[in-house]
């Protein structure tokens, strides 16, 4: 008999195939479905965060086999690139991590991902969550995704050996103050005492600025159109910012957080503005010695931003897709996974059992302080003016350095991406 070359190549391909399934099976459990569960938690205490929600879903979903599709990425930058890209050919994870409120409901108006109404009754979720956070997470009166967190993104995380050798022991409550502190750092010989890393992490910075110089409900009101980009103290606290980038490493553009974090742990730096998850990687990364405190006048406000997972439209696998966020959605299950991350759960039920002093401080800020919603992190912003912002930002510290040309792209994208129902 002749085999045709195509005939043969079909043949060494299933052979390849064959043996790798077997090769690769190791100790899974062939026979379990599996559960895609699409992240950007791919190292420190991100992963760490992700390997304990794990851990509790396959104790409790026997059969079920967790798949990691994860990208990584700080804040999804990279990730978000390829879910868009896969949604796009309908080739869907069974489930994603996204941000609740404005980038969620991108998915949502667009089809994406399914209806778990009928699931957060069953769990008991209503009850569980806060209001203002079930309203997230809602579009006409269905849910889509369950939270797992809640995380503070206006956090200045330091070295405090650095800052002492420079004379620096307490920690600064404006911005001048802040300023002057970064100035001493630098006389005394920490060339960029500002970690920085690239565009979204900038946003952070300059996000956490306009809440100084805006207040509260000022700055909310950037995001929905009852405050003006265009005014004189926009444009002040455009300027403050670019007096914090000048005190930042000029490679901040090549750097993700955790690089930029590595400044810090390596005393090149003495302070770094990120997110709640840089304590649980700092400690993940054997770094114990670092301290914290909240931007400089922002006051009692808490800028909060919540990790949420979906049920994908076309999910191959629903029913542990379904077992997977119920796992998400357990008290058992918020515990575990924010005591490894340093978040804080959403369910307000959660015991606290093995959270740090920082993740208890948390609870109780997140209880009295003032919520307002972070751009860079979805909560306030829908992904495309993310975009839009971080490509001005680029602009800026790449390129043109200039504090109007960075007002008038924000000024824009703000005009171009605040839906007309709410001018
Ligand atoms: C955020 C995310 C956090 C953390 C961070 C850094 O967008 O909500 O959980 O992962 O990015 O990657």
């Amino acid at each position: 008999m002749r085999y045709t070359r195509r005939a043969l190549a079909a043949f060494a391909g299933l052979v390849l195939l064959t043996t790798a399934a077997a090769c690769g099976s190791g100790d899974e459990d062939s026979s379990a479905a599996t559960v895609e569960v699409f992240t950007w938690w791919a190292e420190g205490g991100e992963k760490a965060g992700l390997d304990a929600l794990v851990s509790r879903f396959t104790a409790e979903c026997p059969g079920q086999q967790f798949s990691d599709g994860v990208v990584a990425g700080g804040a999804g930058i990279n990730a978000k690139q390829v879910l868009t890209a896969r949604l796009a050919q309908n080739d869907p994870p069974d489930t994603f991590q996204v941000h609740a409120g404005a980038e969620l409901t991108d998915f949502i108006d667009a089809g994406k991902v399914q209806d778990l109404t009928t699931e957060y009754d069953s769990w008991g979720l209503r009850q569980a969550l806060p209001e203002g956070l079930v309203e997230d997470l809602t579009v006409n009166g269905e849910i889509y995704s369950v939270p797992a967190n809640v995380h503070r993104a206006n956090v200045v995380w330091t070295n405090p050996q650095v800052l002492s050798d420079a004379g620096i022991n307490t920690a600064p409550t404006t911005l001048p103050a802040f300023l002057r502190d970064l100035e001493k750092l630098r006389k005394s010989g920490v060339e960029s005492p500002l970690a920085l890393g690239r565009d979204w992490t900038q946003l952070m910075l300059l996000e956490a600025v306009l809440i100084t110089k805006l207040g509260a409900d000022k700055f909310s009101g950037l995001f929905t159109g009852e405050t003006s980009w265009n005014s004189t103290a926009v444009s002040a606290a455009i300027t403050d910012f670019d007096k914090l980038v000048d005190y930042s490493n000029a490679d901040r553009d090549a750097l993700d957080w955790p690089d930029a974090e590595r400044l810090l742990i390596d005393g090149k730096a003495g302070y770094q503005l990120m997110g709640d998850w840089e304590a649980a990687d700092l400690e993940a990364k054997g770094f114990k010695a670092y301290d914290h405190f909240t931007f400089p006048g922002n006051g009692k406000v808490f800028q909060w931003l919540a990790d949420s997972f979906v049920l994908s439209t076309g999910a191959p696998n629903p029913e542990g897709t379904r077992c997977w966020l119920g796992t998400v959605a357990s008290a058992a299950g918020q515990q575990a996974f924010n005591a490894a991350k340093g978040s804080i759960p959403a369910r307000t039920d959660t015991p606290t059992e093995g959270f740090s002093d920082y993740q208890l401080d948390a609870v109780e800020d997140w209880r009295t302080a003032t919520p307002v919603p972070s751009c860079a992190h979805g909560s306030a912003c829908s992904q495309a003016w993310q975009n839009a912002v971080n490509s001005a930002l680029s602009a800026y510290s790449t390129t043109h350095h200039s504090v109007t040309a960075l007002h008038k792209s924000l000024a824009g994208a703000a005009k171009q991406f605040i839906k007309q129902d709410q001018n």
